[in-house]
């Protein structure tokens, strides 16, 4: 407001203000709504897509009806109470229950029985969710700021996107290099965490194919939020296929752009921290890289995987994900796009 106005424009002024504030309501409110349209395929955990999660799921309507119905008796005794007492009553007093054995038992006894009730269907779900049996193994490794998916039966590497076969109870070994991050799937179960120097680890079982978001719900440094990835729950069919392919080398360049992009990705350094396999690049530092044109997304679904954001992370990886451990390379243009070229023929 300007202050040195005169005085009698202080009402016009002061709803000018008024308006400017539902003004800026308004536009607060149709941003939200546009924020919340991109979250579309935000997960929700009360849709699970996995045995575990739908446990989860159970177990916490229960909670929630258990608090519920505690809230509804506190409140109807409250406001009973309110209106019972708030009227001008005769000098007699109030009858006192200090000291009241009775009494002091009944409002012990009751919320132990609820924790009791919470305890019991808590452990319940937590044995059922660690139930040893599984018909498959995979590691993940959380690293600032990505995921490294192991399946150690079939020799393969991968990074931020994963398949699993459908109805199969999958532990996941998680571990950490660097800092504690924390493994979760809201569609398919629960949160846990990894830690350096640790083996945790979690089951599931993801009952419906589809294509599942993961995140890191541990905060771990400047890049937390875009520390995700994707899963896809498949057939056993499809898995087998994805698995043979997945261990296949990289695929031979088929144009002499890409051969040069295959020669220049050595020249530059990037074997130094990635791994192509089938080529000398051998680097264990960074995502191994054998079918990169294959996923999605780069940079643990910071981008999606498409050729100008390929471009543009391999030429300033530090203006798309800042403090991510991929350097400049400062490339010329020529060779950048070589390596580009090279990298999206890796399916
Ligand atoms: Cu990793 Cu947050």
């Amino acid at each position: 407001m300007n202050k040195a106005g005169p005085r009698t424009n202080s009402n016009k002024q002061r709803m000018t203000a008024g308006f400017g504030i539902a003004r800026a309501a308004g536009v607060a409110s149709v941003l939200a709504l546009v924020a919340l349209s991109g979250c579309e395929e935000a997960p929700s955990v009360l849709q699970p897509a996995g045995e575990e999660a739908e446990q989860i799921k159970n177990l916490a309507w229960i909670l929630l009806g258990i608090a519920v119905f505690i809230f509804l008796v506190v409140e109807t005794w409250l406001i009973t109470n309110i209106i019972r007492f708030s009227k001008p009553r005769d000098e007699k007093e109030v009858s006192q229950t200090h000291g009241d054995i009775r009494l002091e038992l009944v409002y012990t006894i009751i919320p132990v029985m609820i924790v009791i009730v919470i305890f019991v269907f808590t452990v319940q779900t937590m044995d059922s969710l660690q139930a040893p049996g599984s018909d498959m193994h995979i590691k993940v490794t959380g690293k600032q700021w990505w995921w490294e998916i192991e399946y150690p039966e079939a020799g393969v590497i991968t990074a931020n996107e994963f398949y699993v076969p459908v109805e199969t109870r999958t532990l996941a070994e998680l571990h950490s290099s660097d800092v504690i991050h924390s493994f979760w799937m809201p569609e398919i179960g629960g949160k846990t965490d990894m830690v350096p120097g640790q083996t945790n680890q979690t089951m599931f079982t993801v009952t419906r194919p589809g294509r599942y978001l993961g995140q890191c719900s541990e905060f771990c440094g400047v890049q937390h939020a875009h520390m995700r990835f994707l899963m896809f729950a498949v057939s056993r069919e499809e898995f087998s296929d994805w698995i043979a392919h997945q261990q296949q080398p990289a695929k031979e360049p088929t144009s002499e752009a890409a051969r040069r992009g295959r020669e220049e990705f050595v020249a530059a350094g990037c074997g130094g921290c990635h791994t192509i396999r089938g080529t000398e690049a051998a680097g264990r530092l960074g995502p191994d890289l054998t079918h990169l044109a294959g996923r999605e997304t780069l940079a643990a679904y910071t981008l999606t995987n498409t050729t100008e954001n390929l471009r543009e992370w391999i030429a300033d990886p530090q203006e798309v994900k800042p403090g991510n451990l991929m350097p400049d390379l400062d490339l010329e243009p020529e060779r950048l796009e070589a390596i580009v070229t090279y990298l999206e023929g890796l399916e």
